[in-house]
């Protein structure tokens, strides 16, 4: 090999080797082999050699160029893994971290409302015992509220219900917003062949507003339907959700006789407790906590069931209510207000389900 392409694989080489990244690379490879580069110009100057010369110099500079293009390639190749081994370092996620308990210096850490706390403790207790999640619209046929439930037009319960009526469609008839979850029932009973099994928690409207009612509360409906379903697995179902909801494994149930339009028999359900101290599971009082009752065979009839072949129980509560008993929260009015101090006292951990494996 003559000096110069000597001199020229040398200098490139070094040049190589001292170039850091993809872009020094580059450069190199363009002052080599580019349109103007070094190696190309000799191509280039084959023209001016002597003939005589010509093959063994056209040879040498080819050989010269195989061996350049193949330094470049490795010296790519190598970069290319360190750029990537750069990058995997960089951006390492240790996945086996424990999460943050607490938030960064000077944020403040949110907390789950207690009203969405309590959904998730119902919707846990009853999906342990094979309930499934259902929900419908706020605003709701006068049918489906009312009609399909055993309320007909001039039946004294719809008075109870104080409603808030939406001005009336095509048909001349008022929508309303819901005035409890029960609705969900006639929906879920049109939708689905029995076995049924649903859990429904919403928000329900009435027009009432104290110490105790808000226009705007939430309820959650229970419903199943099944062949051979008696008052025995009502009973259980509640005793048992009442239990865990609570936290009181001998907490004192009581089935009370009472009247629904949409259930025979009806009972309300009431709980022990102590009157004077709040205290739940002691005391020798009642507290009455929730509505229930075998699904009326008029309502099932009105969802196209055979009341011969399937029977069914219901239950209603209020979250709200529920949620206050089981913490001491004196006052409904602060559930609606968003002070942060209130959401602070009475809020959960995002980073604390509710799940049975601890107990809700
Ligand atoms: N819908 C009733 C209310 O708002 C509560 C209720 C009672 C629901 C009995 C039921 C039931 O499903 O069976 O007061």
């Amino acid at each position: 090999m003559t000096d110069d392409l000597a001199t020229l694989q040398a200098e490139t080489e070094a040049a190589l080797a001292a170039a850091a990244d993809l872009r020094a690379l580059d450069a190199v490879r363009v002052g080599t082999l580019g349109k103007s580069g070094a190696l190309t110009a000799l191509l280039k100057g084959l023209g001016a050699v002597p003939a005589e010369q010509r093959k063994e110099r056209g040879a040498a500079v080819n050989r010269l160029k195989a061996t350049l293009e193949a330094a470049i390639e490795a010296r790519r190749v190598a970069l290319d893994a360190a750029a990537l081994e750069a990058r995997l370092a960089a951006e390492r996620l240790d996945v086996t971290l424990p999460p943050r308990p607490f938030p960064p210096a000077g944020a403040e850490q949110g907390a789950i409302h207690p009203i969405a706390r309590t959904i998730e403790e119902i919707v846990a207790i009853f999906g342990a015992m094979g309930f499934a999640l259902a929900e419908g619209p706020d605003i709701e046929g006068d049918w489906y509220n009312f009609g399909a439930l055993n309320i007909p037009d001039h039946h004294p319960a719809r008075q109870d219900h104080d409603t808030f009526y939406v001005p009336a469609g095509p048909d001349g008839r008022r929508p309303v917003l819901r005035t409890h979850t029960s609705p969900v029932q006639i929906r879920t009973m049109l939708g689905q062949e029995p076995p049924i099994r649903v859990i429904v928690p919403g928000r329900t409207w009435r027009a009432d507003h104290d110490a105790t009612h808000s226009p705007m509360f939430h309820q959650v409906e229970g419903l199943v339907i099944d062949r051979g379903i008696s008052l025995g697995h009502l009973k259980g179902c509640l005793v048992d959700f009442l239990r865990a909801f609570f936290g009181i494994s001998d907490l004192p149930v009581r089935f009370r006789a009472s009247y629904f339009p949409f259930t025979e028999p009806s009972m309300e359900v009431d709980i022990g407790w102590n009157r004077k101290t709040g205290e739940l599971g002691k005391g020798g009082d009642w507290l009455e906590i929730l509505g229930s009752g075998m699904v009326h065979p008029r309502v099932l009839a009105n969802c196209g069931i055979d009341p011969r072949e399937f029977q069914g129980f219901a239950f209603g509560m209020g979250i709200e209510r529920i949620t206050m008993l089981k913490h001491g929260i004196p006052d409904l009015r602060p559930f609606y207000e968003s002070d942060v101090r209130w959401l602070r006292h009475y809020g959960t951990s995002p980073l604390s389900p509710a799940t049975l494996a601890e107990g809700v």
